[in-house]
């Protein structure tokens, strides 16, 4: 089954072809650059940049894969959550694309798609034990099949690349800040006791990181030697250097230790709790699963219970079409389809169960 996947749920335009399990191309435009300027993602522009990025890819795409429209079997755009204007270009474009060319049409849950990415990579055994966070959500899922999951806890505020990314531009780091916060922390000491790790002294399952931001603003107004240096001429931050440099990596790394241990504890609790009963493997996923200390917490959280850790690669933990059109080859196999009515679902609505089951599955 041949599957054009349509990712437009933020500020990432990725649009990839998908064959049963192989990625056959992807072609994406990130519009981080754009949105550094605004300090955070401006959602009308994000829409108005994928309105001019999503055809010209499309034709690269076919192109570079030697595909003609015609061969494709099924389009997937992501659905929701995300932001309204953005999710409607890549499913304006995914229906018109399904109605020109006849092939089938299925919108696919973006946080859903992130947790089967590994998939595309390596075996994923199920039932898993999922953690996704990324820069809108941070979740964690029981995961039985591509049309199963169950939620087990989830962020009550900010997600947690949210908290890097504003912590970053309080230190006065470009957005998003997440890969450059864990690269200084990697050089830095972490104090344990400089952060707090909110709502974990409790019985729930759910995450809170505001009050960790809070914790980070009062630090930096008493330590503002901790900040970037502006480049006077660009005006581009300059990480500073010698001292100044290392009171950088200090905080950061014990910022990231205090988000770390305020996910993996909340992760270590679902499994006392018989959260992974029976789980064959612990996912990790999304932007955040990129990051460095995370990725050995969950490792070593994955030992102790003696689960495979899955983790994508870097081009998959990250927004992609590869993941919408994998997820979406999935639950087309199970002989899911959506009708060209179906709608986009912003961030904070549930997604519908409005998936329509048909007894033959295309290609
Ligand atoms: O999944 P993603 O590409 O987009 C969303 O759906 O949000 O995730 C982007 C988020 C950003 O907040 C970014 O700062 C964060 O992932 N991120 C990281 C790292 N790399 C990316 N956060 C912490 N450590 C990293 N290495
Ligand atoms: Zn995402």
């Amino acid at each position: 089954m041949l599957c054009l996947g349509i990712e437009t749920s933020c500020d990432d335009t990725s649009l990839a072809l998908v064959e049963d399990s192989v990625l056959l191309g992807q072609e994406s435009v990130s519009q981080a650059g754009m949105h550094a300027l605004f300090g955070g993602v401006v959602p009308e522009l994000a829409s108005r940049e994928h309105v001019r990025f999503i055809g010209p890819l499309c034709d690269r795409l076919l192109r570079r894969a030697c595909v003609a429209a015609g061969d494709i079997d099924l389009v997937c755009p992501a659905r929701g959550p995300g932001l309204l204007g953005s999710l409607l270009v890549g499913i304006s474009f995914a229906k018109a694309f399904a109605l020109g060319s006849g092939a089938r049409f299925l919108g696919v849950n973006h946080l859903h798609a992130h947790i089967f990415a590994a998939g595309l990579e390596r075996e994923l055994p199920l039932p898993a034990l999922a953690l996704l966070v990324s820069g809108g959500h941070s979740m964690l899922y029981r995961a039985e099949a591509p049309d199963n999951f169950a939620l087990l806890g989830k962020s009550i505020d900010d997600a947690a690349g949210e908290a890097f990314d504003k912590a970053g531009k309080m230190l006065g780091l470009p957005y998003p800040a997440g890969s450059a916060m864990d690269a200084l922390a990697e050089e830095g000491c972490a104090s344990p006791r400089l952060f707090p790790r909110p709502y974990s002294d409790n019985e729930s399952l759910d995450f809170s990181f505001s009050g960790l931001k809070t914790a980070m603003w009062l630090y930096i107004s008493e330590h503002p030697e901790c900040r970037v240096s502006f480049d006077a001429a660009s005006g581009e931050a300059v990480i500073p250097q010698g001292e100044k440099r290392a009171a950088m990596a200090d905080v950061c790394a014990s910022y990231r230790l205090a988000v770390v241990d305020s996910l993996c504890v909340k992760v270590e609790r679902a499994i006392e709790r018989g959260g992974a009963a029976g789980a064959r493997s612990l996912i990790l996923a999304g932007g955040v699963a990129a990051n460095s200390l995370l990725q050995r917490r969950m490792g070593d959280i994955a030992d102790r219970a003696g689960l495979p850790l899955c983790v994508p690669s870097l081009k998959l933990c990250a927004d992609n079409g590869a993941m919408i059109a994998y997820l979406g080859v999935l639950l087309a196999g199970a002989g899911y389809v959506h009708n060209l009515d179906m709608e986009a679902v912003p961030r904070g609505k549930p997604i519908p169960d409005d998936m329509i089951r048909v007894s033959t599955p295309p290609g």
